[in-house]
């Protein structure tokens, strides 16, 4: 019985803790403090991006110190690992954008915001040029903005390897347009499959849901895709239930190259049990408005061609460099045998640059793009930054105490104390170690409430695939959501698509 009290103290008081916390986000999401425009005479810090790199940067920095600008031609974060759940309605996509005037209105020190695309950057004479990407201003509105900091955070663009029709015909998954577009288009294909008088041929093309690129991407979203259809399409149109198909194509020998061995064998025969087709070793060569075409690779390495007829091709195979990337990499002699983005040094500082640090996809510092890897690197910026600014404001002080000396001798001893203690501080705060990366591990949701974890726990590793490894994908991602309110929304978003079922209805 005392046991049973404990308990039920232990859940009472958990309950009320949880709802005070809950209550406190929500009262301080919606009343911020007043806010003080920063000191004109300090450093313009410029931020392009409001991804990953950007915004942890922006939640750490001190703003006071430095006048911060933002540009990015998005207004708001997206958490892109509860993307591919956006694509069959299990989440929706209000709910992992947070807006970025809400960020920058958190700050101390006000921080200025651009909607815009940075077009060009000019390392010289340390300007940016940025293009409003506003649909009520009619034609282009070009500016330059001039920076004493510039942080390069633009992630990168999808990579499609020149191959033909691809830009044409296929739907990415990077950002929210690209997740509303597919969610049309499942049901689009849907729809017409169930049209009147469509011959056999045409519904099996429709019904085709094609994903090139078995990375994390692909297979996320294959995995959301096959539970949509078996949760709720099959329900509410039985007709096409033995014609609907997934197949996820792949140039490797198999899916999900990042993680351990035993987690691609347990991806590969859950993809099996789900009847979602895998072709490995079949590299995409030509895409056209209703075909794929890719060479497959056979056992005895014969190569052999096979076109596919589809009605959704989702495109995943990873990250290409955005233009004003590739431009400023031409500008920089030091980045000319850098490949794959903005090679930086072990402070993030674009090599051969003095002023330009890069963050995230767009920036090679030796680790994969993921959120994880770009987030550390913002943290590291905010922290390297703040500290660049209160050594600045020590230095000052230093100087001051040492024309003090010259000028009011009788008081050298009191002075000559500050001056040290001073230069204590200095030497503390000056020994920033350079950015090194914790790797927390990697999640992958693969359907059927299945997830797949290599997890890096007490320098140990750990790979885990399931049921309660879902739980766990759940609850982590839930706990990286940016706020309060997204937490809030996408819990409402999982309860509302379990109880109700996903809605087919095509927007
Ligand atoms: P982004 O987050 O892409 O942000 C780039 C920002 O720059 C955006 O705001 C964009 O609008 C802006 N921008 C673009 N062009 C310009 C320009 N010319 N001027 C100014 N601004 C510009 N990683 C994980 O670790 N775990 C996951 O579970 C995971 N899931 C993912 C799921 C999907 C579907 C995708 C696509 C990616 C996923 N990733 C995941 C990878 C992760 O999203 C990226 O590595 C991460 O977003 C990189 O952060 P970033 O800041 O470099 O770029
Ligand atoms: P990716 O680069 O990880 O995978 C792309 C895949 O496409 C590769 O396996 C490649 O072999 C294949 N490919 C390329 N060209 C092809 C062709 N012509 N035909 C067939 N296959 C082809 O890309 P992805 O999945 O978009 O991920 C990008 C980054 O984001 C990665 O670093 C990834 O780790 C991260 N990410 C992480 C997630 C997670 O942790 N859950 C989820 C999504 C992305």
């Amino acid at each position: 019985f005392r046991y049973f009290t404990y308990l039920w103290r232990l859940t009472y008081l958990s309950v009320i803790g949880g709802s005070a916390y809950l209550a406190y986000g929500v009262w301080e999401l919606r009343h911020p403090n007043e806010q003080f425009e920063p000191d004109p005479s300090k450093k313009n810090l410029v931020i392009l991006g409001t991804g990953w790199g950007a915004v942890s940067l922006l939640k750490k920095l001190d703003t006071e110190n430095y006048n911060v600008i933002v540009i990015s031609p998005r207004n708001y974060f997206l958490f892109t690992p509860l993307l591919p759940s956006c694509t069959t309605g299990t989440v929706e996509h209000r709910s992992i954008m947070e807006p970025i005037r809400s960020i920058t209105r958190h700050k101390r020190a006000a921080v200025k915001f651009y909607e815009a695309e940075a077009t060009k950057i000019d390392p010289e004479r340390k300007t940016v040029m940025i293009d409003d990407c506003s649909d009520v201003q009619g034609a282009s509105n070009k500016t330059e903005v001039s920076y004493d900091m510039l942080v390069v955070s633009v992630g990168a663009e999808n990579a499609t390897f020149g191959i033909s029709g691809v830009r044409e015909n296929s739907c990415f998954l990077k950002e929210i347009e690209d997740a509303q577009r597919i969610r049309k288009k499942i049901m689009d294909c849907v729809e017409t499959a169930t049209f009147k008088d469509q011959s056999p041929e045409e519904v099996e093309r429709l019904l085709h849901m094609v994903v090139v690129g078995g990375g994390p991407t692909g297979v996320e979203f294959a995995g959301e895709l096959q539970d949509f259809f078996d949760q709720d399409i099959k329900k509410w149109v039985p007709e096409i239930s033995d014609k609907f198909k997934v197949t996820l194509i792949e140039a490797l020998p198999n899916v999900l190259p990042s993680f351990s061995k035993q987690l691609i064998e347990y991806t590969e025969s859950t993809f099996k049990e789900e009847k979602i087709t895998i072709k490995t070793k079949t590299a995409v060569k030509k895409v056209t408005d209703k075909t794929v075409e890719a060479e497959a690779t056979g056992p005895d390495g014969k190569k052999t061609i096979e076109v596919m007829p589809y009605g959704l091709l989702v495109w995943a195979t990873g990250n290409a460099l955005r233009p004003v990337v590739k431009d400023l990499m031409s500008q920089i002699p030091a980045q000319k045998d850098s490949r794959r983005g903005l090679a930086v040094n072990e402070y993030l500082v674009v090599q051969g640059t003095k002023d330009i640090w890069a963050t995230g996809d767009c920036a090679v510092a030796g680790y994969a793009p993921t959120a994880q890897v770009a987030s550390q690197e913002g943290a590291f910026l905010a922290r390297l930054f703040n500290t660049m600014a209160k050594s600045e404001a020590i230095e000052n002080t230093i100087h001051d105490l040492s024309s003090k000396l010259n000028l009011q001798p009788g008081n050298a001893g009191e002075v000559a104390v500050q001056i040290e203690t001073n230069e204590k501080k200095l030497r503390r705060i000056k020994d920033l170690k350079p950015f090194h990366y914790t790797h927390q591990g990697s999640l992958a949701y693969i359907g059927s409430e299945r997830a797949v974890a290599d997890v890096s726990w007490f320098n140990g590793n750990f790979a885990t695939g399931g049921g309660l490894t879902y739980l766990f994908w759940r609850s982590a991602y839930l706990s990286m959501c940016f706020s309060t309110r997204n937490r809030v929304l996408v819990v409402l978003d999982w309860l509302k698509s379990k109880a109700f079922g996903r809605d087919v209805s095509r927007e």
